[in-house]
């Protein structure tokens, strides 16, 4: 039987960080022993982040290009473990018919369910420039995954609406065609799919909220460890009581970055019996953050920008082989393109 295909991506705007990790990167790793995957830096995604205010430019001289941060994106991705042996991992501008497919598709999506996206409601209300381009930006995405015809993509919880919008996508261009073009799309998700951020638990871990919401794959333990250090939790006096939402989330960790069922279930007693410090939970989760970040960092720091770079060049030259013949095939149907002589 034909192996399915796997996609996801991930956008270049900053640092890797713990809620990617486990709730994307690590399921990416593990499917790569099953699945064709290609996995993408999204940088023409990450453009509507810095075109959110009427004063922005595309290239700030405060910040570095997106290039530069995608090959960055790309050497952490190889240090936690995806293998351009066996996926494909590339730049989603290197391969121009990414953006071609976006075109037909938003004449194939619904404005309707567009203005329905919860992530375009959120960031338009804290923009006060709104592009069409993220207005859009979900089709970007369905262009994206049915490009390769993947049909499973591991994500957090976050994108699980912008893959229902792929799959209507997927679905209405088959009826346009009269054809099972492209496959059923079904997001993957793990077992970490809603990590939330240290200082504000009542949020999903971002970049995009400040520094302290995220604690960064590549950051020094002692950054990390103030992360953790002053991660909300509560007076730890309540016996049986409910698990306030920050105390819950460092047992998420706890137990994502693999602390063995007696460490947790110990802290687990201590909280049930209203008897738990939380300075010691969080050092357990400090040192245990540490044991999945330490063999991650060392691997990173013996990577060059070069051999990223070759990789990416390498990656993008067989992702562009499948999205030739898949936009081929597209202009076919939708009857563009220079005819057949
Ligand atoms: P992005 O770059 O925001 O995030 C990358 C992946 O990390 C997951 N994630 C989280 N999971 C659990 N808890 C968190 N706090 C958390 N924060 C982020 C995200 O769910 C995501 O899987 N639109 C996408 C990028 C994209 C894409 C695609 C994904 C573009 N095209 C095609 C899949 C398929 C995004 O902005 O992810």
């Amino acid at each position: 039987m034909e192996k399915k295909t796997v996609f996801s991506g991930i956008q270049p705007s900053g640092e890797l960080h713990l809620g990617n990790y486990y709730g994307a990167i690590q399921n990416w790793v593990r499917l790569q022993d099953r699945f064709d995957c290609v996995y993408c830096i999204v940088d023409y995604h990450a453009v509507t982040g810095r075109t959110g205010r009427e004063s922005d430019k595309f290239q700030d001289p405060r910040h570095e290009s997106l290039a530069t941060m995608s090959v960055q994106m790309a050497g952490d991705l190889m240090a936690c473990g995806i293998d351009p042996r066996r996926s494909i991992l590339f730049v989603q501008s290197h391969v121009p018919e990414h953006t071609e497919l976006a075109w037909v598709f938003s004449c194939v999506a619904s404005h309707g369910d567009l203005t329905r996206m919860i992530q375009f409601k959120d960031k338009a209300d804290r923009s006060d420039y709104v592009s069409v381009g993220l207005f859009i930006y979900p089709v970007l995405q369905a262009a994206d995954i049915l490009l390769y015809r993947a049909a499973k993509v591991p994500v957090g919880e976050d994108q699980v609406q912008h893959l229902e919008l792929a799959r209507r996508i997927g679905r209405r261009f088959n009826t346009l065609v009269g054809e099972e073009y492209f496959p059923e799309v079904e997001a993957e998700l793990t077992a970490g799919k809603r990590i939330m951020s240290l200082a504000d638990p009542a949020h999903k871990m971002s970049k995009s909220l400040g520094d302290k919401h995220y604690v960064g794959l590549m950051e020094e333990p002692d950054a990390i460890w103030k992360k953790v250090r002053s991660a909300v939790t509560d007076s730890g006096e309540q016996v049986g009581g409910e698990m306030s939402p920050g105390v819950a989330n460092l047992f998420e960790i706890l137990r994502l970055t693999g602390a063995v069922d007696d460490v947790v279930d110990g802290f687990k007693a201590q909280h049930a019996a209203g008897k738990i410090r939380y300075g010691d939970l969080k050092t357990a989760v400090q040192d245990h953050i540490m044991r999945v970040l330490d063999p991650i960092r060392e691997r990173r720091s013996r990577m060059s920008d070069d051999e990223i770079r070759d990789t990416l060049a390498a990656g993008a030259a067989r992702a562009s082989e499948i999205a030739k013949a898949t936009m081929a095939g597209v202009r076919a149907r939708v009857g563009v393109g220079p005819p057949p002589r």
